[in-house]
């Protein structure tokens, strides 16, 4: 037998002042794009802003359906329209923005198992990292370097 050992590191930032500016700007976009999400249901509203290597920034954002599993997350919204209108251009990293309006967001919210998965594919087909930079309303961000650093040993299409 063998034991592995997967290690994850991030930096959290206290303020979005250290940050450079294109990751304040993406930030700030990100909290933009939350502000329009539509989540009735949850009142749990997210936005996504990601930037890509041309220089364009897609936004996305919480959609929510009557029917709960039809949903879509902030992150997915934004990162398969990437895909779609902008299939050959690398996504260099990617802000999200969390939380609730019932009741006060401040430390950082990292993006659920779904999105890690959908988010993976993207890294690897590219074969850059994403950076990634999640916060909740106030408070602090935190960084992953790449997708690969949030989610290791991925389900990906080498496997198939
Ligand atoms: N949500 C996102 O948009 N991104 C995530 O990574 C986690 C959750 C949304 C889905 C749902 O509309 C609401 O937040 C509450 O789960």
């Amino acid at each position: 037998m063998k034991k592995i050992k997967i290690e994850s590191k991030f930096i959290v930032y206290d303020s979005i002042e250290e940050l450079t500016i294109p990751v304040q700007k993406l930030l700030k976009k990100a909290a933009e794009a939350r502000e329009k999400a539509y989540a009735p249901y949850s009142q749990f509203l997210v936005g996504a802003a990601l930037e890509l290597e041309n220089g364009v920034i897609i936004l996305g954002n919480n959609q929510e359906n009557a029917s709960y599993p039809s949903g879509l997350c902030a992150e997915r919204t934004a990162i398969y329209y990437a895909g779609a209108e902008f299939p050959n251009q690398k996504i260099l990293r990617m802000a999200i923005v969390a939380g609730s309006t019932k009741n006060p967001t401040t430390k950082p919210i990292p993006p659920c198992g779904a999105c890690r998965q959908a988010l993976s594919e993207y890294e690897l087909k590219q074969s850059n990292p994403l950076e990634l930079y999640f916060m909740g309303t106030s408070g602090e961000i935190a960084s992953s370097k790449s997708v690969e650093n949030i989610l290791p040993w991925v389900f990906d299409k080498t496997v198939l």
